[in-house]
């Protein structure tokens, strides 16, 4: 087989199909296999006139010959084992130099230690996240890379030539080494939690706190859209409350289940978090919301037992709660940041967090006009990446820190639950407290335990005076 493709995919699923033609399209010979042979053939069939771009291969050997070297290969098959397993097989094929590129999914510690591995074989391995689902893929993602910078370089052409753009800057790229690519990525998934939660409890409240139709809530999005909470998922939340079921007639969101999982991402950010000494309060409150979601059957349980929300209904009108959903954004957001920054420090990989706020603008699913604040404001030299103090963010906080204390407020007094706007307040009020309550933490556990404590104005290990 003559070596004619520039880059090899090996995964023809969702988001591998729909890659191998975005790089087809940019004008890059790419060699394409799939463990599901017959799906090649599909893809190649369905591939129109790219068609001439791709290099069918059959088996690992055949896309392996076909990449011209030094080789680069993008893994894009179901997380987990199916990427180990992928990579072990290739392994054994591949020559010191080149480079094999997971782009699922994936936990960043095992991505820091299979880079480790490979690296002592003599070849490169990169952690590369990828966001904007099938339709990002194939038409422009955002790219989060992590690796060598040896081994991007190469490729960088190409990465850059297949992600979305923001005003003409790529939304792709390196972050740093091993498994940064795939640690920005998780942290992006974490606050995409965070920020469909939120816009669910704004729904709920305005469903069944207020009473008023997915459509009537569809169009408020839709105003929420043309202002500061213009973002991918404000945009996308108007068009799934207004679509109508063509079966029942009934609004599509009134037949679907109100049950949703919490796979890898959204755990891996809060387990990183805590590793990290950090509480992503918000992102914590999305998935214990997903996973209370799942129990339908104790909830309606519960629901027989203890009836439904029946206190007074929210009042709050439509934009005090657009004003307390930006705030509660803004504070998700910068919780996200604040572990990146963590992150960043304790693995030395030096993440140029204004750059992710960067890629971030066009292609992937969190993608709004605050991320072009944010950036301003990293770029500005904000401290340890602590969003809720940059003076861009004042105005929106100020404002809209009362009308969150009224989401949350009137959410609780009516029965309603509002984990993500609570947290986020809650996060706010802490935050804003120049003296908290730890000092009495400190005094408890030094009464128990004698763990002593540090004294105001005062060097050393103290105790209390229960210890005279
Ligand atoms: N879908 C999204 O919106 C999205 C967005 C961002 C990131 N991702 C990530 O992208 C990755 C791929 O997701 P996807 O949605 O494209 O998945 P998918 O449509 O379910 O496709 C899975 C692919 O993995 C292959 N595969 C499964 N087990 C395998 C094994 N043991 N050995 C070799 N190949 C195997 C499948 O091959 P067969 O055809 O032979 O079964 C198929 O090509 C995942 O890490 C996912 O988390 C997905």
């Amino acid at each position: 087989m003559a070596t004619t493709a520039r880059i090899g995919l090996a995964g023809l699923g969702t988001m591998g199909s729909a890659l191998a033609l975005n790089i087809a399209e940019k004008g890059f010979p790419v060699a394409v296999w799939n463990r599901n042979t017959a799906h090649i053939t599909e893809v190649i069939e369905e591939a129109g006139p790219l068609r001439d771009a791709l290099v069918p291969s059959e088996t690992l050997e055949e896309l392996v010959a076909a990449i011209a070297p030094p080789r680069a290969i993008i893994i894009m098959v179901k997380a987990g084992a199916p990427v180990f397993e992928t990579i072990e097989k290739l392994v054994p094929l591949l020559d010191e130099g080149d480079t094999l590129i997971d782009a699922g999914n994936a936990d960043f510690n095992d991505t820091r230690a299979t880079e480790k591995r490979l690296r002592e074989k003599g070849i490169h391995f990169i952690g590369m996240g990828v966001s904007g689902g099938e339709d990002g893929a194939r038409h422009g993602p955002s790219i989060m890379v992590g690796g060598d910078a040896s081994a991007y370089e190469p490729i960088r052409d190409i990465i850059e030539a297949i992600a979305a753009t923001y005003e003409g800057d790529p939304c792709a790229a390196r972050l740093g080494p091993d498994g940064a690519g795939h640690f920005v990525k998780t942290v992006h998934n974490g606050i995409e939690y965070a920020d469909m939660e939120l816009i669910a409890e704004a729904y709920g409240l305005m469903r069944k706190g207020q009473g008023k139709s997915p459509a009537e809530i569809a169009e408020v999005f839709g105003r929420w859209n043309g202002g500061r909470l213009q973002s991918y998922l404000c945009e996308i939340t108007e068009k799934v409350l207004s679509a109508t079921d063509p079966e029942t007639g009934k609004p599509a969101v009134d037949v679907i289940v109100d049950e949703a999982g919490q796979k890898g991402t959204g755990r891996w950010t809060l387990i990183e978090a805590l590793k990290l000494g950090q509480s992503a309060s918000t992102i914590e409150a999305a998935v214990a919301a997903r996973s209370w979601s799942a129990m339908s059957g104790l909830r309606g349980e519960g629901s027989k037992v203890f009836g439904e929300a029946d206190g007074p209904a929210p009042t709050l009108p439509e934009d005090d709660l657009g004003r307390a959903l930006l705030a509660a954004r803004i504070l998700a957001y910068g919780q996200g940041f604040l572990l990146l920054k963590a992150a960043s420090d304790e693995f030395g990989w030096d993440i140029d967090l204004a750059r992710v706020a960067e890629i971030w603008r066009a292609g992937c699913i969190i993608r709004s006009s605050l991320l072009d604040d944010i950036a301003a404001a990293i770029r500005d030299g904000l401290p340890e990446g602590a969003l809720h103090l940059a003076p861009a963010f004042r105005e929106p906080l100020v404002n809209g820190a009362p009308a969150l204390r009224q989401v949350v407020t009137q959410s609780v007094a009516a029965g309603l639950p509002a984990t993500g706007f609570a947290s986020a307040l809650s996060y706010f009020d802490s935050m804003r407290q120049a003296r908290g309550t730890a000092d009495l933490i400190q005094g408890l556990r030094d009464f128990f335990g004698r763990h002593g404590f540090e004294r105001v104005g005062a060097e050393g290990v103290h105790h209390g005076p229960w210890w005279d």
